[in-house]
């Protein structure tokens, strides 16, 4: 579970959102959003999930249809899968640079870039999105080739199951990324001040995350940034949360398994994911220049400003490379752990449903993934990549807690809810929370929901800005955002009908829900 939360939200999303938006202004309103969506939505998944897996229920629409008794009820559910379908389609070609620029690091490819400009070309190069006559650095199959690998190497994984392959790499990717993490934030929080640019990493840079900072908060986009980061953060409102606790008996705890959880992606998060990049941007950049990196491209702060860093810092101690290495090597290894539980709420459909094979969904979908993925390295000067980002990986989060909320807090009712998250528990929720995740919880979300439909959602629709934060999209990038949309809505017809068919094909009663299993749910 730590493995799926802990991903490039940590270490990427992060330090770039909390610059982005002031540094101690973003912290006031993320902190509250952890405590009342974050950690009771994580409860909340833990505990629909594990009720779903009472019935084999390992899917979203499974879950919902066995709590809401209701022909619509699997149909509502169906966001639960083409979100994590989409996300991972895209996020694992994020992984796939991180693959990449750990081997340019070890290689010293892009050694001698060393201004924030050059490197930035160096990035736009690879993701092929340079400017005509702008210099090449790479041939232009490198971020296809990089992204194939990625997506095999996560498909193979995932045949393998979730306890002969998930859990055995995040036995071997957790350790490592932690490691990486606590020895470059050592490196950044001990490097000098810089000659002629007076910022300290400490002083200035750990200052300007840590001091609360209460000028800002009546800026509504700094309270959706940062519920929109914990809500990426916690891989809450996905599906695969969900998956993972269907395999859990009502003899495990999952209320201390679940702060557990929150507490360590917040570790990792906040003390880690904050102590390295935005630090080293402020050390040479200055505060103000940190802040403008982060609200300019989405990756130029891990991808253009960190190698330079690194590169400063290797002309003190000639570590740069391995420093270089470490960096995007945790990057991937936060990735890949998360990556590879996008698509267990699918395989876990296909293989209740339709009894087909682990091994086969896998690859099949794999396959899937690889035509959909190539979109986004083709177009994605066209902002297609970005449309996912927000329809799936943004606004389609909320939809689903909501979802979940109203399903295990109203329909299923509060005791009903209290009751089984308890089974098996090893200690107590808090009473209050009781309260917070029937009213506080919903109310939040739908407020949510309605300010970004207001602000973000329906600008973005109606092309008044783009979905990545810029300038209306262009008239050639028009058919390419339109493109983009469409496949998200083929997306949910598809496992729509899917949906029915299974329903149909396995005989299930909307009005009488699912047949409980009388043993318990192994994942074999
Ligand atoms: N939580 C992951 C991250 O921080 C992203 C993720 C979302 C993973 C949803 C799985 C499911 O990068």
């Amino acid at each position: 579970m730590a493995g799926n939360a802990v991903g490039l939200g940590n270490f990427l999303r992060f330090p770039r959102q909390a610059a982005a938006n002031g540094g101690g202004s973003f912290m006031v309103p993320y902190f509250i959003a952890l405590l009342v969506i974050g950690i009771p939505l994580m409860w909340i998944e833990w505990g629909i999930g594990r009720n779903g897996g009472r019935y084999r229920k390992g899917h979203f629409p499974g879950m919902v249809a066995a709590i809401w008794k209701h022909p619509a009820a699997k149909y509502v559910g169906v966001v639960g899968m083409v979100i994590p379908l989409a996300v991972m389609i895209y996020y694992t070609y994020l992984e796939s640079w991180t693959a990449a620029f750990a081997l340019f690091s070890i290689t010293k490819d892009y050694w001698g870039i060393t201004t924030q400009e050059g490197m930035i070309g160096y990035l736009r190069s690879f993701q092929a999105i340079h400017a005509d006559g702008a210099t090449v650095y790479h041939s232009t199959w490198t971020p296809y080739l990089f992204y194939a690998g990625t997506l095999a190497l996560n498909i193979w994984v995932l045949s393998k199951g979730i306890s002969g392959g998930i859990e055995k790499l995040a036995k071997i990717g957790m350790p490592i990324l932690f490691l990486f993490a606590l020895v470059l934030a050592g490196v950044v929080l001990f490097m000098p001040e810089q000659v002629g640019i007076g910022t300290n990493p400490i002083s200035d840079g750990l200052a300007f995350l840590y001091t609360p900072d209460f000028s800002k908060l009546s800026q509504a986009g700094v309270w959706l940034a940062a519920a929109g980061q914990i809500f990426f953060t916690l891989s809450v409102g996905m599906g695969s949360l969900q998956a993972y606790a269907s395999y859990l008996s009502t003899k495990d705890d999952i209320v201390l398994n679940g702060i557990a959880t929150s507490a360590t992606n917040e570790t990792a998060e906040v003390v880690l994911g904050g102590s390295i990049a935005i630090p080293a941007a402020v050390t040479f950049f200055g505060v103000s220049g940190a802040m403008a990196i982060a609200q300019g491209g989405s990756f130029d702060l891990g991808f253009a400003t960190m190698p330079v860093v690194f590169q400063q810092i290797d002309k003190t101690i000639p570590i740069g490379p391995i420093l270089g290495f470490m960096w995007f090597g945790l990057l991937f290894f936060a990735g890949i752990t998360s990556s590879v539980s996008m698509l267990t709420p699918i395989v876990a459909f296909f293989r209740e449903e339709f009894g087909v094979k682990r091994e086969t969904v896998a690859w099949v979908l794999g396959g899937v993934c690889l035509v959909f993925g190539m979109m986004h390295v083709h177009w994605l000067r066209h902002g297609f990549l970005d449309e996912w980002d927000y329809w799936a990986g943004t606004f389609g989060l909320v939809l689903v807690a909501v979802v979940e909320t109203i399903v295990f807090m109203w329909i299923f009712k509060p005791d009903e809810a209290w009751k089984s998250m308890h089974m098996g528990a090893d200690i107590r929720i808090p009473g209050i929370f009781k309260f917070i995740m029937t009213y506080i919880t919903p109310l939040y979300l739908f407020v949510l929901l309605g300010w970004w439909g207001a602000t973000e959602a329906l600008p973005i629709l109606f092309n008044e800005r783009s979905a990545g934060g810029s300038a209306p999209v262009d008239d050639v990038s028009w058919p390419y955002v339109a493109a983009s949309r469409s496949i998200l809505i083929l997306f949910f017809v598809v496992f729509a009908v899917l949906v029915r068919i299974a329903w149909k094909r396995n005989k299930y009663d909307d009005r009488k829900g699912f047949v409980e299993l009388s043993t318990n749910r192994a994942e074999a």
